[in-house]
C-alpha cells in the first residue's frame, strides 16, 4: 500500500472503528513492518520446536491453523475440514517433489513439508503483490526456507507462474524428476488458472496428483472463476471434490489422479 492509500485507510478506520481502534491497529502495523522481520530467527525456532513431536496428519493441519507467536502466523487461506482430507491424500503419496504455486502466508507451504518425504524436493511460486494474496514480503523469505526438514530442498520463487522463464526455472530445479504432487492456489481467473495447468501439469507423473483451490461457484466480484476451468477439465480424469458446503461461496477443492 502506498503512503496515500496508508493515509485514506487510516481516515475510514478513525471515522467508522474510532480512535481506540486506529491507534491499536497502527501500532500493530508497525510492529509487522519493523520488529517481526528482526524475529525471524526466534519465530521459526520456536516453530520447529513445537511442530517437532506433531506426526498425526490432523494434528498437523490443526497446528498449522492454530500456532500464533509474537502476532505471527502461518495460517493457510482453507477451510480446515477440506485441507484436512487432502492433507491425508498427500500424505497417503508421501511425495518425493511437491510443487505449488501461491505461497501467501505458507500455511499450506509449511504442511506440505511435513508431510512430504524426508529427501523431498518443495518449490513453492509466489507473485510479490500477486492477486488473490498479495503474496509475502522479502523478510519471509528465510522464516519458509527453514520449513524444510534437515534433507529437504526448499525453493521458493518470487515470479509470475505464467512466464516461460518461471517455468524454465522450475525445470531446472527439478533436474529430471518428476513432480508428485502439483497444488494451484495462484491466479484464480480462468485464463490464469488454464495457464498454470497447461503450464506445470506435464510436471506432474502417472500416479501423481493435482489439487486446485477455490473450484466452489464465488461471486463474480472476486473474480475468481475456478470453477468454470475445474468443470471443463475434471472430466477427463479419475477426479474427486473435496467441498465442505457447495454453497459456501469460497473455497472447495478438486482434485485430479494423473
Ligand atoms: C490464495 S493465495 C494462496 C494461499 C495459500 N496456498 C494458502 O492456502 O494459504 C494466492 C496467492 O497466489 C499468488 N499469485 C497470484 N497470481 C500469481 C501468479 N501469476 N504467479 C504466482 N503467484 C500468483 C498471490 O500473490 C497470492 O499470494
Amino acid at each position: 500500500m502506498g503512503n496515500k492509500g496508508l493515509l485514506k485507510r487510516s481516515i475510514e478506520i478513525i471515522k467508522t472503528e474510532g480512535i481506540g481502534t486506529f491507534a491499536k491497529k497502527s501500532t500493530f502495523y508497525v510492529y509487522r513492518k519493523t520488529v517481526l522481520p528482526i524475529l525471524v530467527p526466534v519465530i521459526s525456532y520456536k516453530l520447529k520446536k513445537e511442530v517437532e513431536n506433531i506426526k498425526d496428519v490432523e494434528d498437523v493441519v490443526r497446528f498449522t491453523f492454530t500456532f500464533k507467536y509474537l502476532g505471527f502466523n502461518i495460517k493457510p487461506l482453507q477451510i480446515f475440514e477440506e485441507i484436512l482430507e487432502l492433507a491425508k491424500l498427500v500424505s497417503g503419496l508421501e511425495p518425493k517433489v511437491v510443487l505449488e504455486i501461491g505461497t501467501a502466508n505458507g500455511g499450506t507451504l509449511f504442511f506440505w513439508s511435513r508431510l512430504a518425504s524426508d529427501d523431498a524436493t518443495l518449490i513453492s511460486i509466489d507473485l510479490p503483490g500477486g492477486l488473490f494474496g498479495g503474496g509475502y514480503p522479502l523478510w519471509k523469505v528465510p522464516l519458509y526456507r527453514s520449513f524444510a526438514k534437515p534433507h529437504q530442498k526448499m525453493y521458493l520463487l518470487r515470479a509470475n507462474s505464467h512466464d516461460p522463464t518461471t517455468l524454465e526455472k522450475v525445470k531446472e530445479l527439478l533436474r529430471g524428476k518428476q513432480v508428485d504432487f502439483l497444488f494451484i492456489d495462484g491466479d484464480h481467473t480462468y485464463k490464469g488458472v488454464k495457464r498454470d495447468f497447461e503450464m506445470y501439469a506435464p510436471l506432474v507423473r502417472k500416479g501423481g496428483i493435482i489439487a486446485f483451490h477455490d473450484i466452489v461457484l464465488h461471486p463474480p466480484e472476486t473474480g475468481c472463476e475456478v470453477n468454470k476451468f475445474w468443470n471443463e477439465i475434471k472430466h477427463n480424469f479419475r477426479h474427486e471434490e473435496i467441498v465442505k458446503d457447495w454453497d459456501q461461496k469460497w473455497a472447495g477443492i478438486g482434485v485430479l489422479y494423473i
